[in-house]
């Protein structure tokens, strides 16, 4: 059984680097038009979701069972997150680049403080 720590380390490490690859996007077109760069940025993307599935189940929240609200706001900021992805590796406009990447920012830290403060 896979246990809680593993599934804390595949949440946090897929995350740091989904957050390298924005970077990486931001200026850098010929690697983000490369359809091998975009799949990683799918698979990596999903891995997030998966250990913080995973996460769901070792913090003992039962199948069926409905989710905590700060559990739903980081399932709607991984939603906002990878279309901020997608729109950063389709659109040409820098402005736009940068205006995504401040919004992932914002979206990160209303994450993060959702799953470290669980106020809601
Ligand atoms: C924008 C995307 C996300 C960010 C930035 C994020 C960030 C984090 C961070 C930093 C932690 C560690 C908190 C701690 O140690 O106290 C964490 C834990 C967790 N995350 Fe995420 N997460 C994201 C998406 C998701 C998604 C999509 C899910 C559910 C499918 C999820 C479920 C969880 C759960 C269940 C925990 C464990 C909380 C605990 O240990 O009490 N996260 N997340």
């Amino acid at each position: 059984m896979i246990s809680y720590e593993v599934y804390k380390i595949l949440h946090i490490m897929t995350l740091l680097t989904l957050l390298f690859s924005v970077g990486l996007s931001l200026n850098n077109v010929e690697i983000s038009s490369k359809r091998s760069f975009r799949i990683i940025y799918g698979v990596v993307s999903f891995l997030v979701f998966v250990g913080g599935m995973g996460l769901i189940a070792r913090i003992g929240i039962k199948h069926g069972e409905a989710f905590p609200a700060w559990i739903m706001v980081k399932i709607v900021a991984w939603i906002v997150l990878n279309l901020l992805i997608v729109l950063i590796l389709k659109t040409k406009n820098q402005k736009t680049k940068y205006f995504c990447a401040v919004t992932i920012a914002v979206v990160v830290f209303i994450a993060v403080m959702s799953a470290i403060t669980k106020m809601l």
